[in-house]
């Protein structure tokens, strides 16, 4: 087991972190399968801190298949006790408008079909976990106040809507989230967050606003594109350094 500060699962347009010297890959082989990639561990600002990208290092894996109990999993094995989730998201309400870093405080899981518990399997112990607060309110604290040291705005609350995608969402099923209190969608925060919490792991996700969701946005007919999606994640990704570095 390694000493790690921190691991960061990157989503969507976030598949590596530069900022790791001397990193090295670790593939470890879980109860539950294979992670999605490698798992980059090296330093950061003297920390030991590792890195795996969600959907693959090329961005294979789409949302639904994503072995989200292999990569917790994973990153458990190595040593890791602090998760950050890095999920690209639409945003629905005002507050959440394109390039937006937001660390939510409530979620509601839309998704369908997954494998969402340790508990799949038979003869597996049956778990009930407390996941009123999804998101650990310790590690969400350190999130904002790292924000405020590096001198970025993060928006410290929120709603995440997890979809099943990977289509994007009607005009309806948004207006839908709207009046269920839903300020951000994504496809990824769950079961992830869920299984986190089984697993025993501190647990926070730091959003990043790559659109306005169908309809959303100042004009409702707006079209989403995956290069529109890709550009914002880009710009807004360029405070991540300063903030991690914080964290
Ligand atoms: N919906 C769901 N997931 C997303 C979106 C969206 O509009 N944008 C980025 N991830």
């Amino acid at each position: 087991m390694i000493d790690l500060s921190l691991a960061i699962i990157g989503g969507t347009g976030v598949y590596s972190l530069a900022q790791l010297e001397d990193a090295e890959a670790h593939q470890p082989v879980t109860a539950y399968g294979p992670p999605s990639g490698p798992i980059r561990v090296g330093t950061l600002s003297g920390k030991r801190v590792a890195f795996l990208a969600r959907h693959g290092e090329g961005h294979s894996l789409p949302p639904h298949k994503i072995n989200y109990r292999a990569n917790l999993a994973a990153l458990k094995a190595l040593g890791a006790t602090k998760v950050l989730a890095i999920n690209t998201v639409g945003g629905i309400t005002e507050a959440f408008g394109p390039r937006v870093l937001a660390c939510p405080d409530q979620l509601i899981d839309y998704t369908w079909g997954r494998v969402s518990t340790l508990s799949e399997e038979p003869g597996s112990e049956v778990l009930h976990v407390d996941f009123g607060d999804p998101y650990t309110l310790s590690l969400r604290e350190r999130v904002l106040s790292a924000a405020g040291r590096a001198g970025v705005t993060v928006v410290g609350r929120g709603c995440y809507g997890a979809t099943q995608g990977p289509r994007l969402e009607t005009k309806a099923e948004i207006a839908r989230m709207k009046r269920d209190g839903c300020d951000l969608v994504g496809m990824t925060g769950m079961p992830e967050a869920g299984l986190a919490r089984e697993l025993g792991l501190d647990y926070a996700c730091l959003a990043i606003v790559a659109n306005w969701a169908a309809g959303a946005g100042p004009n409702p007919d707006e079209v989403i594109t995956f290069e529109d999606v890709l550009a914002h994640v880009a710009a807004a990704s360029a405070h991540l350094p300063a903030l991690v570095a914080a964290l």
